[in-house]
């Protein structure tokens, strides 16, 4: 059995206090959702007040991105141990506005999310097509080209450890979430992927996320297809009410 993960990357929104805020709000609205991993993913600076207001909670603290040595002249760079120090369980990598805006490939990609299971994070590394890409035919291409370059580098036993996310980058804050059909078809194919590299068990056991607009109202549809195994939530995790009514679902 999967179990599902209902994971919200914040981006650049929040304060340390409003992220103690949100917190509190969150927590007593999520405790009967014990079927479902909750996951915050907040910025760097906020991660100290996030560990310690979710603790108690069934709430895991996550990060938004790491650098994939331990430690050095990296200026502005944050290590995998630094954030296991600092409470994180989780990590996000790979993210679109990651490759989009920071020069992120699937090779860096790659190194991050080793780290990341080397320090015993669990990394949540996201893949996914541009709106040119799918409208030319060629998502299963990218997606392939994305496993191969990426995760299908892991050793089985890195594998194992790993979650995906399949964020189609046209519905990334547009408002404009793939349909149910779409997300299953993805996601069928990226198991079929991790199946021919590491095998039919490790393939099953994967847990792949869907991002991109999801919100309350189109949760219930995206969680009733087969390969789907919750989701990776931007705006609407910014609100603890609708993120509660996400998990929930
Ligand atoms: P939105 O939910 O705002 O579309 O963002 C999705 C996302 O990028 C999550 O990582």
């Amino acid at each position: 059995m999967r179990r599902p993960i209902i994971a919200g990357n914040w981006k650049m929104y929040k304060t340390p206090s409003e992220t103690v805020g949100f917190l509190h709000d969150l927590a007593p609205m999520v405790t009967a959702a014990s079927r479902v991993e909750i996951v915050v993913c907040p910025p760097f600076v906020d991660i100290a007040a996030a560990v310690d207001a979710a603790r108690g909670t069934a709430i895991g603290i996550g990060a938004q991105d790491l650098f994939w040595l331990k430690e050095g002249a990296y200026t502005g760079e944050v290590s995998a141990p630094m954030l296991v120090a600092a409470g994180c369980r989780w990590v996000i990598v790979g993210h679109s506005e990651r490759r989009q805006y920071f020069g992120e490939t699937d090779e860096s990609v790659l190194k991050k999310t080793a780290a990341a299971v080397e320090a015993g994070l669990t990394p949540i590394v996201c893949v996914g097509e541009r709106l040119e890409e799918r409208e030319g035919g060629q998502t299963e291409r990218v997606l392939a080209r994305q496993c191969s370059g990426g995760v299908c580098g892991l050793t089985p036993e890195q594998f194992a450890r790993i979650v995906i996310a399949y964020e189609p980058v046209w519905a990334i804050g547009t408002g404009r979430t793939a349909t149910p059909e779409m997300a299953a078809q993805a996601h069928h194919f990226l198991r079929e992927q991790i199946g021919i590299r590491f095998g039919d068990e490790a393939a099953q056991a994967c847990r792949i996320l869907y991002g991109g607009s999801v919100k309350p109202d189109n949760i219930k549809n995206l969680m009733e297809q087969d390969d789907l195994d919750g989701a990776l939530v931007g705006g609407a995790s910014l609100d603890p009410v609708s993120f509660a009514a996400i998990v929930n679902v």
